[in-house]
């Protein structure tokens, strides 16, 4: 038995955590054992030897809270734990970790900037979304070259340890006397970069010698200054490229000296990054190299002087896991297509970019170009219309007898396929490689089942996710690349069972936080691109789509403030999601409240209301335009850009109303959650209000709804928006819209995570299987029949005849269902928060042979697994130490205990309520080799 895992704040040794009164988390690694539970711990925090805590407790062992003062900042601190647990009176041996502060106080941050040698970056970009490039420049000429930094410094003797703190107006890496510091891509990161910064550090000590060092650092435009979001401007949050930083070194003496940048910081333009778009992509030519320009005895001496300012943004300490390379795709071909082109394909669409070999005379000139997608014919197809969106690298050889490798440093594309140029011999597969960026996050989750085109569709999502968690949550890799918030408010409980999201999602709630306005309302978008508000590029809303731009307070996007905290604190048990983001919902739900206050849906203008009418009216939050039940299939047409504003205006008086009173019921339970005791009745008895007053308004006297849309359907069951008493009326109306349409979805963005669930809870099993196995268009099998390798955008992105569309081919949002997979297909469920206690309540009756998932808890993995076995099915459930889990299964099945376990005192016999608990059994911790037989 033993202690693992050890973990401050969700971070396992963090070397610069901004929290200095961290919460400790452990896990108990009981190898074969059951019902092993903690009964008590110790703990003890050290610095230099020094005691600074001690604690010891019961059965807790997530997110520990036992400190009652905060941490020096900038200090590293060890810390041991050890258990006792109920089988066992020896305790467990001490398990150890380590972390270190962040440099906190980051007002006090003396640097200063260094602001290079450059041509300010100009403005460009479309008010149009769909715009092509008004600029036709090549991007040579358009966009500026990186700038490289130098700075040159004396130690006395090499350190015992080095922090270099950075961050940069754009994106940057360094080198320390010619080595790269760290691994990570487009530092600092992508955030509201008005309203705060974030600072890395690194380890250097092993960098830095006695004598002559020296610090380099490349700077592109990134997201700060590049041209980014579905507007493609450039220059949002600036348009000189600046960096600051400060280098920390402690001698063996415990001294320690901080280097800064001072006027002896050389800067130039003339390396061999001679532009550099996070989106547009990257122009290099290899002749141009430095070789030796970040190590001592360089010749700067031709380079440029920069100028130094103060640095006066608001600066934190990074948190969460940086962008990095996670992943190698080889290319699987490279084909000659019928227009005669040449283009890679790499099996897998993804967010990364291509690293080539290459071999040719000096000055060859090759270019890649990104797509997601062939058209029809199996041409290449540029599926991403719209200003600045090229995905074009270019590369200039310099020239290598034995070949020389590339990768571009700055950029990132969405693409399956690479359009090559100018290669200068026969290309082979062999010579490409797609690197896969993204978060660097844990993937720990697991889902398999005994049919394959299931096994694609999670497949699909877990890349749709990976190619979406790249700094921020996005909607799209490829166009706009956006933290658009309805997306990630759908797909987070997703995301939660296949990898640890817990300081990604943090770090993005902390942005909107920091992005909410002080009416309350929270962005579509976070980061928020600027150019939308801009005076200088007002959006026209007269162009295709730009009634989009009239959209500020969005039913569903806007309640990601309340929807993502509560998701992240049921799956991970973290109270901190709630209490950190409370002040922040409550202000969005009141800026609700006022605006349906204030304003009437646009169809009621001029209509005469009874008081009765005008009172509900007021309390219902449908008079802002919104994105509706966004991209409901039967009203959007991937074919036609247009037509994607008729499911805004047909729901959007549905969907505000029904996503207020939603996120009142969770601002209830959060409440609650929180010990707001008075508040969390408050929050309830307005949510029931708004109910009562919704189902006034819009229930016909047989109880049933006036609108014909599946989602409005959904919605409303799944929200509680219907009294008991119509329930079964509109569950009728849903199952007969599903008829209706040839048993296929009809539900957008925000309702379909609901569809399933809906019909589901309405008893309605079989038709939700039908939906999930349905393969004709719209349905997920549909893409996966098609060779989706990622969930898209548009449901007929590739159309019954093969036509492929102008859309993204990996968006996240429709994959929620893949929460459905685990939850449903594998059963597994959190009954409390965090999992302490979980539910296993498989469908054995879909049509399956066997499935097998686990998602990691904080607790450990728990895992569901089953398999037919003649009439009876096997199950096999693996439940972490210190958790219990109840094995209900649907009415029907029994669970008989066989074999060595046949009357165990382990499994108890539970109560037997409601549809699912045909059979309860209650399991301690361990694996569980049940059989359910029917009857
Ligand atoms: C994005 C979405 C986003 C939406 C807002 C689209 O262009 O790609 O996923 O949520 O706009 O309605």
């Amino acid at each position: 038995m033993q202690l693992t895992r050890l973990t401050v704040e969700h971070a396992a040794e963090p070397l610069a955590l901004p929290t200095l009164r961290p919460r400790f988390s452990w896990r108990l690694d009981a190898g074969d054992a059951r019902h092993v539970r903690q009964e008590r711990y110790e703990l003890q925090l050290h610095t230099g030897g020094t005691l600074v805590a001690e604690a010891s407790g019961g059965g807790e062992s997530v997110l520990v809270d036992v400190l009652d003062a905060d941490l020096c900042e900038r200090t590293r601190y060890e810390w041991r734990v050890r258990a006792w647990v109920a089988v066992d009176a020896e305790p467990t041996p001490w398990a150890s970790a380590w972390f270190e502060t962040a440099r906190v106080d980051l007002d006090g941050w003396s640097a200063r900037w260094v602001d290079p040698a450059q041509q300010p970056v100009t403005r460009d970009g479309s008010p149009n979304p769909f715009a092509p490039n008004v600029n036709d420049d090549p991007n040579e000429v358009k966009l500026h070259p990186a700038k490289h930094l130098r700075q040159q410094f004396t130690l006395a003797s090499a350190p015992a340890s080095a922090r270099l703190r950075m961050t940069a107006q754009g994106i940057y890496f360094a080198e320390l006397n010619g080595v790269r510091v760290g691994d990570e891509c487009f530092a600092p990161g992508y955030e509201g970069y008005h309203k705060l910064l974030s600072v890395q550090t690194y380890d250097v000590t092993d960098s830095l010698r006695a004598g002559d060092n020296v610090l380099g650092v490349v700077l592109a435009d990134g997201w700060f200054a590049g041209r980014i979001a579905f507007t493609g401007t450039s220059r949002q949050y600036g348009e000189r490229l600046r960096a600051t930083w400060e280098l920390e070194v402690t001698g063996a003496d415990g001294a320690t000296t901080i280097i800064r940048p001072d006027a002896g910081v050389r800067s130039t333009t003339e390396g061999p990054f001679r532009c550099a778009d996070i989106f547009i992509g990257e122009s290099y030519d290899a002749r141009r190299e430095l070789p030796g320009w970040s190590a001592p005895g360089f010749d700067a001496s031709g380079w440029d002087a920069v100028t130094l300012a103060p640095v006066t943004e608001h600066l934190v300490a990074f948190l969460g896991e940086p962008v990095r390379r996670v992943l190698e795709l080889p290319a699987v071909d490279v084909l000659t297509t019928p227009a005669g082109e040449t283009v890679v394909d790499f099996g897998q669409v993804t967010a990364g970019r291509v690293r080539f070999t290459v071999r040719g005379p000096a000055g060859t000139k090759v270019t890649l170009e990104h797509a997601e997608v062939l058209d029809a014919e199996g041409n290449y197809l540029n599926n991403i219309a719209g200003h600045n969106k090229d995905q074009t690298d270019h590369y200039v050889l310099r020239g290598e007898a034995g070949g020389e490798t590339w990768e571009p440093e700055f950029t990132f594309h969405g693409f399956r396929y690479a359009r090559l140029t100018g290669w200068p011999t026969a290309p082979a597969a062999s010579d490409f490689t797609a690197i896969v960026i993204a978060s660097d996050l844990a993937y720990e989750g697991s889902w398999a089942s005994s049919d394959p085109r299931l096994n694609q569709l999670h497949h699909n999502v877990v890349w749709s996710q990976r190619g979406n968690l790249l700094a921020v949550p996005t909607d799209c890799p490829q166009r706009e690349r956006a933290g658009w918030t309805g997306d990630i408010q759908i797909f987070a409980p997703a995301a939660t069972n296949n990898a640890d999201v817990s300081l990604f999602l943090a770090r993005w709630l902390r942005n909107v936080r920091a992005e909410q306005g002080e009416d309350g309302l929270i962005p579509i978008i976070v980061p928020m691109p600027r150019a939308f508000d801009e005076p200088d590029a007002p959006p026209d809303a007269s162009d295709d789509g730009g009634e989009i731009f009239a959209i500020q307070a969005a039913a569903g996007w806007g309640d990601a403030i309340v929807i993502v905290p509560h998701v992240l604190w049921r799956r991970t048990g973290d109270v901190a999601f709630l209490a950190r983001n409370y002040d922040a919902m409550v202000a969005w739900s009141d800026l609700q409240r006022r605006q349906a206050a204030e304003h009437l849906p646009p169809r009621l203008a001029g209509v005469q209301l009874s008081e009765r009418q005008r009172a509900n009216h007021a309390l219902l939050w449908n008079g802002e335009p919104n994105f509706g039940d966004w991209l409901t299939p039967s009203l959007s047409d991937a074919a036609d850009p247009a037509s994607i504003m008729e499911a805004p205006r047909r729901t959007a008086e549905y969907v505000g109303p029904f996503f207020a009173g939603q996120s009142l019921t969770l601002l209830a339970e959060i409440a609650d959650a929180l010990g707001r005791d008075a508040e969390a009745s408050d929050f309830a008895a307005r949510a029931a209000e708004v109910r009562r007053a919704w189902a006034e308004e819009y229930l016909d006297a047989d109880g049933r709804i006036r609108e014909t849309l599946m989602g409005v359907f959904v919605l409303a069951l799944a929200f509680g928006f219907v009294p008991e008493a119509h329930r079964d009326a509109v569950r009728r109306q849903l199952v007969e819209a599903v008829h209706a349409n040839g048993d296929r979805l009809d539900t957008g963005f925000l309702s379909g995570p609901y569809l399933l669930p809906a019909l589901w809870d309405a008893g309605e099993r079989d038709l939700a299987r039908t939906l999930l196995w349905q393969s004709e268009c719209p349905s997920w099998l549909y893409e996966v029949d098609r060779g989706a390798t990622t969930i898209w955008e548009s449901w007929d992105a590739v159309k019954p005849d093969g036509t492929v569309g102008m859309s993204s081919f990996n968006h996240y949002a429709f994959g929620i269902v893949d929460d459905w997979l685990f939850g449903v297909l594998a059963g597994i469920r959190e009954a409390s928060p965090g999992y302490r206690r979980a539910v296993i309540a498989p469908d054995l009756d879909a049509p399956l042979e066997w499935v097998d998932a686990a998602v990691d808890t904080p607790y450990g993995p728990l895992r569901s697994a089953w398999r037919r076995d003649g009439g009876a099915v096997g199950l096999t459930v693996e439940v972490p130490p210190s958790t219990e889990a109840e094995v209900r299964l649907p009415s029907g099945w029994a669970i008989v205990l066989e074999g060595p376990d046949a009357g165990s005192p382990d499994a108890e016999g539970g109560d037997a309520e409601g549809a699912d608990a045909g059979a309860g059994v209650r399991l301690g911790s361990g694996r569980w080799d049940l059989r359910a037989v029917r009857g």
